[in-house]
């Protein structure tokens, strides 16, 4: 059986890539490389079982087209979708990003998954959908979702577009809300950025908002394996799981402290004004993870030790 990864040459399908080859699967990756990087498939492209196609899933008749030739009459057993625009700020500015890269590469996605008979699918969602419940733990249930960003609207909108696809195709689905997730080849986020800041000027890093922003981390290591849990064990027609540590996260002034430690330990920090970083950031969120402990899993890292990690190997990874 074939799995089909949107996004792939990105950081987290790219590891998602790795595990199901290490399964025995055969792979084939979709990514119009805007944000990823092929040199992340090495590795997996060296193995023969993994096939790559640098296309636009947000254009129909590229991604069928695509898709046709991939599977050259093999069955596609799984559509993991993972492309997305993964910078939330460039969203904010221009709305038309998350319009085609966040949603319209769903619907897509789901209208492949109908053509081709693919019996599951399984999605990338965000803690993003649910917007700014302040310190209130948000469990699945939470609602009304009032995202504060076009990424998390878009991508409330693509988890409504798969129960309704689901209604009449696909046989399973999975809903993964994930937090913030770390690790390398790191493409974007928090701690790639100080890193690069101090890279720049090793005296200063300045810091996005007063550093009080609380937010869980999650080591990608511990999402994949989260993931793969899910899409076998999953009870239910659609499984839907925030996925996270079982802590009430790390704020970002320990993130900065911790950078500054591992690349410049002489650097002043310089904490800007107020409690987001841009508009469109939620200060603070707590996840309640207890649904996907009850299913049996929970994470090996909490978020200081998940972003400690995190931190060192990004760092290493310059030196290399
Ligand atoms: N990293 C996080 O903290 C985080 C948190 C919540 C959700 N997510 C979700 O997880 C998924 C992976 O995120 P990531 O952190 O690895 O980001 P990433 O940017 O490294 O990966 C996204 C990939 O999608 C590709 N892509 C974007 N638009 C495309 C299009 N129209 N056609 C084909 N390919 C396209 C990019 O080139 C990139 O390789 C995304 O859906 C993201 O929204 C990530």
């Amino acid at each position: 059986v074939v799995h089909l990864i949107t996004g792939g040459a990105g950081f987290i399908a790219s590891h998602l890539v790795s595990a199901l080859l290490l399964r025995g699967h055969d792979v084939v990756v979709f990514d119009n490389l805007a944000l990823g990087n092929l040199q992340h498939l090495d590795a997996a492209l060296a193995s023969g079982h993994c096939t790559f196609m640098q296309i636009d899933c947000a254009n129909l008749a590229e991604f069928r087209a695509a898709v046709g030739t991939s599977l050259d009459g093999r069955r596609g057993f799984a559509i993991w979708h993972l492309a997305a625009n993964s910078d939330i700020p460039a969203g904010i500015t221009d709305p038309h990003i998350d319009l085609r890269d966040t949603f319209l590469t769903t619907f897509n996605a789901l209208l492949v998954m109908r053509e081709f008979a693919i019996p599951e699918f399984h999605f990338a969602s965000s803690s993003a959908v649910y917007g700014d419940f302040g310190d209130l733990e948000i469990s699945e249930h939470a609602g009304p979702c009032q995202p504060i960003s076009n990424y998390g609207a878009m991508k409330l909108a693509s988890e409504g577009q798969i129960c309704a696809a689901l209604e009449s195709r696909g046989r399973r689905a999975s809903i993964f809300r994930f937090p913030n997730v770390v690790g390398t080849p790191a493409t974007h986020g928090v701690i790639l950025d100080f890193v690069n800041k101090l890279r720049v000027d090793k005296n200063r890093l300045p810091v996005l908002g007063d550093g009080t922003q609380q937010k869980a981390y999650l080591h990608v290591d511990d999402l994949i394996a989260a993931m793969l849990f899910i899409a076998e064990v999953g009870p239910a027609k659609i499984n839907l799981y925030n996925i996270g540590p079982r802590d009430a996260g790390v704020t970002v002034r320990f993130i900065a402290e911790c950078v500054r430690e591992v690349v410049s330990p002489g650097a002043e920090i310089i904490y800007g004004r107020g409690n987001r970083g841009w508009v469109g950031d939620v200060p603070r969120f707590r996840y309640a993870t207890d649904r996907l402990a009850k299913l049996g899993w929970e994470p090996s890292l909490s978020s200081e030790a998940a972003v400690r990690r995190a931190v060192r190997d990004v760092a290493a990874s310059f030196l290399l």
